[in-house]
């Protein structure tokens, strides 16, 4: 089984999550730490957030993020109410916030802009959780290190491979792989890189931590030597107008497995769901003995529960 983490040199608990680096790396690995505990333990914390209560909002779909927050909330003996559709249509972001924590403790928002995640963070003044925006999605980040360390039983100097479009969870992948000094060698086809500022804050965190971060248009030399090979879908929510001309231009990033027999010898596939076979992974990865896909599913529900025991407790 997992191999407990290296101990976290500071306790201080965040008190929000925008986005990844709200949590320093040390919280981080306090985080990591604690979902290992809630993993081995669900009755543990079966009264932990009792007499709490939770707002969801979900501007996009969701399957993974809904439910696993909704059961994550109930396990922990709180409570949740949700809404799906825009956030602030019929009123002000800022009136929405403001009624939002006179009801509830926290808010976990899934959103087109990371502006709204803000903005929601800065009017309601609790904790706000980001569900996925344009920019992030740190809980997949967290729950797929967690997962990277349940299979290996270390992060320092294992190298992740992100084919595919440079996204939010590219983003996210970059940040927390940095800080952990795990490698991180993103392809794109040119022109869908990740944004240069994130790459920017990235390279400097993996030079901190000793480890490396790379950009590249050449899908084989990313997975090189890779101890986990990582794609998204090639068209996001809100991209579904491009999706064609996409399907194009990502055609050589496709993980198949021929990319996949490039990496490394034990390397493992992982995706953070939906997927759309044939496009961005073949059926065949996905369903290949090299395949965590399943796990990083389970694991965002352990994760998102350290998460909210870390905000709300
Ligand atoms: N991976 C993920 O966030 O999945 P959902 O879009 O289903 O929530
Ligand atoms: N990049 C994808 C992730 C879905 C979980 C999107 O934003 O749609």
């Amino acid at each position: 089984m997992a191999v407990p983490f290296i101990q976290p040199e500071s306790q201080v608990g965040p008190s929000t999550l925008r986005h990844d680096l709200d949590l320093s790396a040390d919280q981080l690995i306090g985080l990591l730490n604690l979902t290992h505990q809630v993993k081995q333990s669900r009755q543990r914390f079966s009264s932990s957030l009792k007499g709490r209560y939770v707002s969801l909002l979900f501007e996009k779909p969701s399957l993974r993020t809904r439910m696993t927050f909704e059961l994550a909330i109930k396990q922990l003996g709180g409570d949740c109410v949700v809404q799906v559709g825009p956030i602030a249509d019929r009123e002000p972001l800022k009136d929405v916030a403001r009624n939002l924590a006179r009801w509830t403790d926290a808010i976990v928002a899934r959103t087109f802009t990371q502006d709204t995640i803000e903005g929601l963070s800065q009017w309601s003044g609790i904790p706000v959780v980001n569900a996925l925006s344009d920019l992030y999605h740190p809980c997949q980040a967290f729950a797929d290190i967690f997962t990277l360390k349940e299979r290996f039983g270390r992060l320092r100097g294992l190298k992740l491979a992100y084919v595919g479009d440079g996204n939010n969870v590219a983003h996210s992948l970059l940040l927390s792989c940095a800080r952990l000094g795990i490698d991180c060698a993103v392809a794109t086809p040119a022109g869908y890189a990740p944004d240069t500022s994130i790459v920017a804050q990235a390279e400097g965190f993996a030079e901190a931590s000793g480890s490396v971060v790379e950009t590249t248009t050449d899908p084989f030399a990313a997975v090189r030597d890779a101890d986990a090979v990582y794609t998204d879908v090639w068209a996001s929510m809100g991209q579904e107008s491009e999706a064609e001309e996409r399907k194009r231009l990502f055609a050589p990033y496709q993980v198949n497995a021929h990319l996949l027999a490039a990496s490394g010898t034990d390397s493992i596939f992982m995706h953070c769901l939906p997927a759309k076979r044939g496009l961005e992974v073949t059926d065949e990865v996905v369903e290949s003995p090299r395949s965590v896909v399943f796990d990083q599913a389970e694991n965002r529900l352990h994760v998102q529960k350290a998460l909210l025991l870390t905000l709300l407790q």
